[in-house]
């Protein structure tokens, strides 16, 4: 069942873009210069700026101009279950494991609409359980971020192009965003 058939109203996408092992960021849990790059994140910021809200961990705000008006929900276990963001009114604190997504959707008080998942590890395992109606996947294939932070838990053991399709996902055709570096997109969908 995808959020959207849970919360009237609501689409859930998540993106990522991922090392040719499937990692987000390097041993140190840092995103590298090597996946910061032009195209893909052209594609992020657009997704970004139609999307209603997003959700991320402690460690994985967006950044950029846009960052500060922008509805968001940051999962940490310093609260209980749901819990104001003292230093940005935009955003509702969540921990899952004291309070359900449908609580945390309803405390930021929107209709519906789409909300934008953007990681790290957890997050994107969370939603994968949840349900995506969207996965858009970046992959650098001469990238390697050996011992590296996952896009879900269970990467490198499994691809993440297995994980998606073991949730229900098929892939759309490939989209190309950079040929230089053979930079390319996949969006899966239900
Ligand atoms: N390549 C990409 O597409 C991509 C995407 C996202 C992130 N990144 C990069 O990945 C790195 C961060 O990865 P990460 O996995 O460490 O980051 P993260 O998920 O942003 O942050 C981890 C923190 O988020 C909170 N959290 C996460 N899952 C939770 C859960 N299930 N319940 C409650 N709290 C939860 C915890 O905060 P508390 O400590 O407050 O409890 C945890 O310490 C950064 O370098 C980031 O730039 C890359």
């Amino acid at each position: 069942m995808t959020p959207e058939n849970r919360i009237k109203g609501l689409v859930v996408e998540g993106l990522a873009i991922v090392s040719a092992d499937g990692m987000i960021a390097d041993a140190t849990g840092v995103q590298p210069e090597a996946l910061k790059l032009e195209a893909d994140q052209r594609f992020f910021h657009d997704t970004l700026n139609k999307a209603d809200a997003v959700v991320h961990g402690r460690h994985s705000g967006e950044g950029g101009p846009s960052a500060e008006r922008r509805r968001r929900l940051i999962l940490t276990r310093r609260v209980p279950g749901i819990a104001p963001d003292p230093s940005n009114a935009r955003a509702v604190l969540w921990n899952p494991a004291g309070a359900s997504f449908e609580d945390a959707w309803a405390a930021l008080g929107l209709s519906g609409g789409l909300l934008a998942v953007i990681g790290g590890t957890e997050v994107f395992g969370l939603f994968l359980e949840l349900g995506y109606d969207a996965f858009h996947l970046t992959r650098a294939p001469h990238v390697r971020l050996p011992g590296g932070r996952p896009v879900f838990p269970g990467v490198p053991m499994h691809r993440p192009q297995d994980l998606l399709r073991n949730h229900g996902l098929n892939p759309e055709p490939a989209r190309i965003l950079d040929p230089r570096i053979d930079l390319e997109l996949v969006t899966w969908r239900p």
